[in-house]
């Protein structure tokens, strides 16, 4: 039988329960009477009721219960806010909130990180006390990052975790499926009440032979990407396995089921690894390591387990890659690059070079890039492009410190900022690019939307291994290939890099740096939340009206959406992080990003009532003060990159109704229905085009709103003329309850109270 083990060294009263897992198979595997993928036992190993549960592939919805919840400092804010307005005195299931979306990168780590905590006082203190109260734990400023601190400390191999950020599948490199949610997600868990996710599709990744050389798992994602695009994860668990699993390290796995967020997965897993063993001894949690080790059996997919589609890589032939700009998924091979950006006219010159990031901020990482700064410094080269370097956590930070690698990269030229995500949020404050200048950076994080960096739209950013982007730090342009290309060093001699070598793991083990972790205290009655009402960061929560009853009525379309509309476009990061905890600051930021199909432009809409062109927040606002709804159309994959609830809220706290798309991602669309809008989807993607902006759109059959069953949107013209199209939803009955009592929150205080 499976033993009692903590599932943290954080939390030794709360014991891994493998039992329960084992328990829900036996019952899941009578019932289905077929072999199960890895993603398939880890789910059903959690489910609320195994015996009662509908499960189908891509279709039923699973109750789930997850292990623990994880919230970064940005969207936990309104998480707890959510969390508090439910009544609750305690959460749920083990918890936890990370302050690592806060922090500028301007100078370097010291007087950052100083800044950053005078900066954000109301709201450190706001999370530090709610999670006291609440019993929560805490990782304050200066500790790292969510997911590479949730690697080190609490994912553990089986284990279903929830955080409201969208990498928190980094976890898989642990075997954990950890999955990115909204904060109201978070808050139903925390509340106790089952995880609702509608049972993923598998894709299966096979991996063959062996990494070598230049290659790091860092391209085997950009590899994934480039073959199943942006979309092509949507609703699916990508499952890696096959013999090439064995040469990736845990932190390598990490990189790679972190980076499965840019392809839309749900989450992505590997099966239980010997280097997984090795990362949970060597981040002291030597019983997990054997415990996970005898159950292993239950933590790899079945013999003849099917997938829904299956994708090989040979880890022998792959080689680095570049991806970007602007997408993850345009796919480069370094050998083709230099040819590539000279056809495509992208900028030459390298400005910056960023390395580190929840995505790539291991050990090994951080060895194998110091091994070719320590080369090329060697020869007495420096790097060309500015480079940035950002330490996962305190524990990467101090280690690497230890251990030299920093200094080689100080030496190099490099700036150590604050273990925090610094630019790979916008949070860079850059002295050497203006607003607009085309230029290109490449980084080793996971995202490279148009912005995403820098708040630049000229910036091309550009993903790659942390290796990769060391090498072109030293050659600082697109013309540069680090594998067969030399440099000239000040003696005029050649200089060409050998392959980078690194270490799994540090040798002499992790030093854990400073204690920066806060754990909820014994006594939590006394401790007090305080929100100031004159505060522009935090704002308690006035709930959201019930559902009329009615169906929605020729309302106008704020904005017709054209192209491509992240949750970025919709609610940007960057300088308006400081507001997430205020929802009427933060909608002034509502779908700025959008491009406007009528004018071509972002930020400008023409009001229906007055006829004036303004601002899309100011737009809605003014409808929403002569009590008048509105909606959003919008195109293909709709909501796609974070799990931001605010690109939810805002949306129905300016008076929206309706978000009508040709596809959804996942997480927005759910997102939508626990605010109580409704995200509807074209039967017929061609209808998008025959809606014009002036036209008024009504939602009828409301009244009747059933799973499975279309709506009708009537589509007024100016003339006054109307035709009909069909539009679906993806309602359960459950999230129905949530339409009607205006929220799902509402609908979770509502029980509470009863
Ligand atoms: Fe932070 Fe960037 Fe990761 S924002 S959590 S470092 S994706």
């Amino acid at each position: 039988a499976p033993q009692k083990v903590p599932m943290s060294p954080h939390e030794p009263n709360k014991y891994i329960n493998y039992q329960r897992i084992q328990d829900n198979l036996e019952i899941v595997r009578k019932r289905l009477n077929r072999p199960l993928t890895l993603s398939e036992k880890i789910l059903y190993g959690h489910l609320d009721d195994a015996v009662n549960q509908d499960i189908q592939r891509g279709v039923s919805y699973l109750q789930l219960r997850p292990d623990r919840v994880v919230c970064q400092d940005a969207t936990a804010q309104m998480a707890l806010l959510q969390f508090m307005s439910a009544g609750i005195p305690d959460v749920a299931v083990p918890s936890s909130v990370h302050c690592d979306h806060l922090i500028l990168g301007e100078y370097g780590a010291e007087s950052d990180l100083a800044r950053a905590k005078e900066v954000n006082r109301e709201v450190y203190d706001f999370l530090a006390t709610t999670c006291a109260k609440y019993n929560l734990g805490f990782w304050g400023p200066g500790s790292g990052i969510i997911h590479q601190i949730v690697i080190e400390n609490y994912a553990f191999p089986g284990a279903l975790i929830i955080g409201t950020d969208s990498h928190t599948p980094n976890a898989g490199g642990l075997g954990a499926a950890a999955v990115g949610v909204g904060g109201a997600d978070a808050v139903d868990v925390m509340a106790g009440i089952p995880w609702e996710l509608k049972c993923p599709k598998a894709i299966g990744v096979k991996l063959t032979g062996r990494l070598n050389g230049w290659t790091s798992p860092k391209d085997i994602i950009l590899e994934v990407a480039g073959i199943l695009t942006v979309k092509g994860g949507t609703g699916a668990i990508v499952e890696y396995f096959g013999s090439g699993v064995e040469s990736v390290s845990a932190t390598g796995m990490g990189t790679v089921c972190n980076m499965g967020a840019e392809i839309g997965a749900t989450t992505s897993v590997f099966p239980f690894t010997e280097s997984m063993h090795r990362y949970l001894v060597s981040t002291g949690r030597p019983q997990i390591a054997d415990a996970s080790r005898a159950f292993a059996h239950n933590l790899r997919a079945d013999e003849g387990a099917q997938y829904d589609e299956v994708v090989e890589i040979n880890l022998s032939e792959l080689e680095p890659r570049i991806n970007g700009p602007f997408t993850p998924d345009l796919m480069t091979p370094l050998a083709k690059f230099k040819a590539t950006a000279q056809e495509k006219d992208w900028p030459q010159d390298i400005s910056a070079c960023l390395i580190g990031s929840c995505t790539n901020s291991s050990y090994e990482d951080m060895s194998r890039a110091a091994s070719l700064a320590k080369e090329a410094l060697d020869a007495g080269l420096k790097v060309k492009a500015d480079f940035i370097v950002t330490p996962g956590s305190e524990q990467i930070r101090a280690t690497t410190e230890r251990d030299g690698l920093l200094e080689i990269f100080r030496q190099a030229g490099g700036n150590i900022l604050a273990n925090a995500c610094g630019p790979c949020i916008g949070q860079w404050a850059r002295h050497d690019v203006k607003k607009g200048d085309r230029n290109t950076i490449i980084t080793s994080y996971n995202r490279n939307f148009t912005g995403r960096n820098d708040g630049n739209p000229a910036t091309h950013g550009f993903v790659a291994s942390p290796e990769v982007v060391t090498a072109m730090a030293f050659g600082g342009s697109t013309n540069f290939n680090p594998i067969t290309d030399t440099l000239t060093t000040p003696s005029g001699k050649p200089f060409k890099f050998t392959p980078p070598n690194g270490a799994e793991l540090p040798a002499r083990g992790f030093d854990a740096g400073q204690d920066t972790y806060q754990a909820p205290p014994a006594d939590r009655s006394r401790v007090a939340v305080q929100v100031s009402p004159a505060s522009q960061r935090l704002q308690l929560l006035e709930p959201f009206a019930p559902w009329d009853g009615k169906d929605v009525e020729e309302v106008p379309i704020l904005i017709k959406v054209r192209g491509k509309c992240t949750t970025d476009h919709i609610s940007m990061a960057g300088p308006w992080l400081k507001y997430r905890g205020h929802l009427d600051n933060i909608s002034n930021n509502m779908l700025i990003g959008a491009t406007n199909s009528e004018n071509g432009e972002a930020n400008s809409v023409r009001n229906q009532i007055t006829g004036a062109f303004d601002a899309v927040p100011a737009t809605a606002r003014d409808y929403k003060a002569r009590g008048v709804r509105w909606v959003v159309v919008g195109d293909e994959n709709y909501g796609e990159g974070s799990s931001r609830e605010h690109a939810a809220m805002s949306v129905r706290f300016l008076g929206g109704a309706a978000v009508i798309v040709k596809s959804f991602a996942r997480i927005h669309e759910t997102n939508l229905k626990k605010q109580g809008l409704l995200p509807l989807t074209f039967n017929n993607p061609a209808d998008y085009d025959r809606i014009s902006p002036a036209d008024r759109l009504s939602i009828l059959g409301l009244t009747t709103l059933t799973p499975g069953k279309p709506l009708t949107l009537r589509v007024t013209q100016p003339s006054g003329a109307h035709f009909d199209i069909v539009v679906d939803h993806t309602f359960n009955e459950n999230q129905i309850t949530w339409f009607k009592a205006g929220s799902a929150l509402n609908h979770i205080a509502k029980s509470n109270s009863q």
